[in-house]
């Protein structure tokens, strides 16, 4: 038996204003994507802003539906749209920013389980980290790569017949 560890590095900044160009447009964009969400059930508004490689930003927002579980979150439907309608150009970071009724949350929100399996997929298929923006009014949080919040994570190589464990 052997206990091993997984830990990680990540950087905080107390004012988004010292982010560095590109990452503020990012946040910028997931802020304005919030503003677009359709969450009447939970008057919780998410938006995600995905920059490729490229240059070119695409957004997404939560949408809700009246049947709860068909609902979708904001980054897993930025990752759609970015696969969708921007084929092999990989996604280098994705930016996400939440309101409440008072309007953006003061800390940063994480992306629930399912969506870092969707962005991690993004990490697997290229073989390169996607940067992680968690933006909050008082707290911004910057990932290197998404792996880090889903360690030990189901992959395609888990798929492989010929995998020796
Ligand atoms: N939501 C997101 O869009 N992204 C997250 O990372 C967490 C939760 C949405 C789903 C639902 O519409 C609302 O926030 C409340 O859970």
């Amino acid at each position: 038996m052997k206990i091993r560890t997984i830990s990680f590095d990540y950087s905080e900044y107390d004012d988004a204003t010292s982010l560095r160009g590109e990452d503020g447009r990012l946040v910028a964009e997931a802020r304005d994507a919030a503003l677009r969400a359709y969450a009447p059930y939970s008057s919780f508004r998410v938006g995600a802003a995905v920059r490729l490689e490229s240059g070119t930003i695409v957004t997404g927002s939560n949408v809700e539906n009246a049947a709860f579980p068909s609902g979708s979150c904001a980054e897993s439907s930025a990752i759609s749209n970015a696969v969708s309608n921007h084929p092999g150009d990989r996604p280098v970071a994705i930016a996400i920013a939440a309101m409440n009724s008072r309007g953006i949350t003061p800390q940063p929100v994480t992306p629930c389980g399912r969506c870092r399996q969707v962005i991690s997929e993004e990490e697997s298929r290229y073989g390169k980290p996607v940067r992680i923006i968690l933006h909050g009014e008082s707290k911004t949080l910057i990932l290197e790569k998404c792996s880090d919040l889903l360690p030990l994570q189901f992959s395609k190589d888990d798929l492989r017949n010929d995998r020796q464990k």
